[in-house]
């Protein structure tokens, strides 16, 4: 599994995109908890780099759809779900589970 990225280069309640074997991702620190999520809504393909992250979630700039961060369901809207990888933590460094 490839390591994607450091702890450090991810602030708190911030993000980074970064491209793993062809895919971007967003790597989410969520007061110490490491999340990977694809880069792009699911709902209309809105860019989520400028995404707005809230207690669990996050929030898409365009029309505002609530994706956990856990399992990127979103409440409002189910039929739109948002792809999420394993994420491991190993010396410092992000590990993600693209399989
Ligand atoms: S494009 Fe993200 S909510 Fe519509």
């Amino acid at each position: 599994m490839p390591v994607v990225a450091k702890v450090g280069d991810v602030p708190n309640m911030g993000k980074i995109q970064v491209t793993v074997d062809g895919q971007d991702l967003l790597l989410i620190n969520l007061k110490g908890s490491m999340y990977a999520v694809e880069a792009e809504c699911p709902h209309q393909g809105a860019p989520l780099a400028a995404a707005l992250i809230k207690e669990t979630y996050l929030s898409c700039p365009r029309h505002g759809y609530r994706f956990e961060l856990k399992d990127g369901s979103c409440k409002d809207h189910p039929e739109c779900v948002l792809k999420t990888w394993p994420v491991r933590i190993e010396n410092g460094e992000i590990i993600v589970d693209l399989a």
